[in-house]
C-alpha cells in the first residue's frame, strides 16, 4: 500500500472486532508515527496505550459517569457558524442515517454518543496529551503525530477513530494515567481492526469541491 491509498483508505470507524492488537505492533506504529515533523522539533506529543484490564476499568468509570466533567477545552466554538455549521450537521445526519437513528429521536443518539466512551469496542485506547503551556502550533504537531500513526495504521491493516470526545473526561483519564498537572489531555483515538459489517462504518464523509477551499496561483 503507498501513501495516496492509505491516506484514500483510512476513515473514522467507529465499530471494532474484539481481536486483539499485539502490543509489538502498536509499539511499531507509535515508534513510526514519531517520525511526525514538528515545529522546532519540539515532538510536543506524549503518547499513552492502553489495552486489557485497565482499558475494561476506565471504560467502566468512564461509562458510570456519562455527564462527563468540567472540559479540558471547547471542542467547537459556540454558536458554529457557516460553512463549519453546515459542515458538521451533515456529517452528524449522514453518520446517524447510516444506523436509521431519526433527527428527533435525541435518546437513540445520545446512546451513539456515548460509544465514545467505550472506544466503539476498539482493544485499544490511545489518549495524546501534551504540556499545557505549549500553544496552537504544538497542538497541530500533536494532530500530525495522530494523522502520520492513523495513516500506518491503515497500511498494518487497522482502523482508527480520532476522540476529541476525551475532552470531556480530563480529571477520569488524567487521574488514570498519572498526567501531571502541567500536561493536558487532548484527545484520544480508538484503533484496532473493523468490523466491516457494522452499518456505521458504511460512513464516507462529504468533502467541499476544491474551489471553495483552495486556490492556486501561478500555475501554467
Ligand atoms: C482531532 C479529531 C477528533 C475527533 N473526535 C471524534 C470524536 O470524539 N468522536 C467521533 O466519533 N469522531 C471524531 N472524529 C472523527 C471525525 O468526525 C471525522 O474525522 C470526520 O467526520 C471526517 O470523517 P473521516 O475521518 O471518516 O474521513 C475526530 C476527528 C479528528 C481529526
Amino acid at each position: 500500500m503507498n501513501v495516496s491509498e492509505a491516506v484514500a483508505a483510512r476513515v473514522s470507524v467507529r465499530a471494532f472486532k474484539p481481536d486483539p492488537v499485539p502490543g509489538a505492533l502498536l509499539r511499531e506504529l507509535l515508534e513510526a508515527a514519531h517520525r511526525a515533523p514538528s515545529g522546532g522539533n519540539l515532538q510536543p506529543w506524549r503518547v499513552h496505550a492502553v489495552a486489557g484490564a485497565p482499558l475494561e476499568a476506565l471504560k467502566a468509570k468512564v461509562g458510570a459517569n456519562l455527564g462527563g466533567e468540567q472540559p479540558e477545552y471547547d471542542v467547537y466554538p459556540e454558536n458554529l457558524w457557516d460553512p463549519f455549521r453546515t459542515r458538521r450537521f451533515e456529517c452528524g445526519e449522514d453518520l446517524y442515517a447510516t444506523i436509521g437513528i431519526p433527527r428527533d429521536d435525541k435518546p437513540a443518539r445520545l446512546r451513539q454518543l456515548f460509544k465514545n466512551t467505550q472506544f466503539f469496542g476498539a482493544p485499544v485506547g490511545l489518549f495524546f496529551s501534551l504540556d499545557r503551556k505549549l500553544g496552537p502550533p504544538q497542538w497541530a504537531d500533536v494532530g500530525m503525530y495522530m494523522q502520520t500513526l492513523m495513516l500506518l495504521a491503515v497500511e498494518a491493516g487497522l482502523a482508527t477513530c480520532a476522540q476529541e470526545f476525551w475532552a470531556r473526561y480530563p480529571k477520569t483519564v488524567g487521574d488514570f494515567l498519572s498526567l501531571p498537572d502541567d500536561h493536558m489531555l487532548f484527545s484520544g483515538m480508538a484503533l484496532g481492526y473493523a468490523d466491516p459489517s457494522e452499518p456505521i462504518n458504511s460512513l464516507r464523509t462529504r468533502r467541499d469541491p476544491f474551489d471553495v477551499w483552495a486556490d492556486m496561483r501561478g500555475f501554467d
